[in-house]
């Protein structure tokens, strides 16, 4: 019973498909750049915020557009998009590829399993939603 209830919702989460919620931080002067290779993806939707922080230099300076910040936090943009599981691979090489600049505060790039997602609208749900 307990093998065949696993098999079956195994089997669900198969079918259903499953999802990755990608969070990217970036230099804000990449982001018309990381949009454009994002299209060239399978992205069907993503939310761009200004955010601000710092990596591992935290007390350093950092140049942005020419001016020196010595202030902790630096501006940076975020960019979270909700993936199919096979689709993130191609994901962070569109991000990582067009940010790469091999200086420090290029960013970061967090995937973590997404659960859910619902479309609204349709109230379409799982990867169906996106
Ligand atoms: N561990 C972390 N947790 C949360 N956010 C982070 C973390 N590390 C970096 N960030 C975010 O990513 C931004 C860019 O980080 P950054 O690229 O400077 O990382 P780093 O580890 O210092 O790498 P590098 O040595 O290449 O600069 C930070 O300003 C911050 O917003
Ligand atoms: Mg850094």
């Amino acid at each position: 019973m307990i093998t065949y209830l696993f098999k079956k919702s195994v089997l669900f989460v198969f079918l259903r498909g499953s999802m990755k919620f990608i969070t990217a931080i970036i230099k804000p002067i990449k982001l018309e750049e990381v949009r454009a290779a994002l299209s060239e993806v399978n992205a069907l939707g993503m939310t761009v915020t200004e955010v601000k922080g710092f990596g591992r230099q935290k007390g350093q300076t950092e140049l942005y557009r020419g001016t020196e910040y010595r202030n902790d936090f630096l501006p940076k943009t975020k960019i979270e998009l909700a993936v199919k599981d096979e689709d993130t691979d191609s994901v962070i090489d569109a991000i990582s590829s067009v940010s790469n600049t091999g200086k420090v505060g290029d960013g970061k790039i967090f995937v973590y399993d997404l659960e859910k997602a619902v479309r609204i609208r349709t109230g379409e749900t799982g990867d169906e939603a996106l």
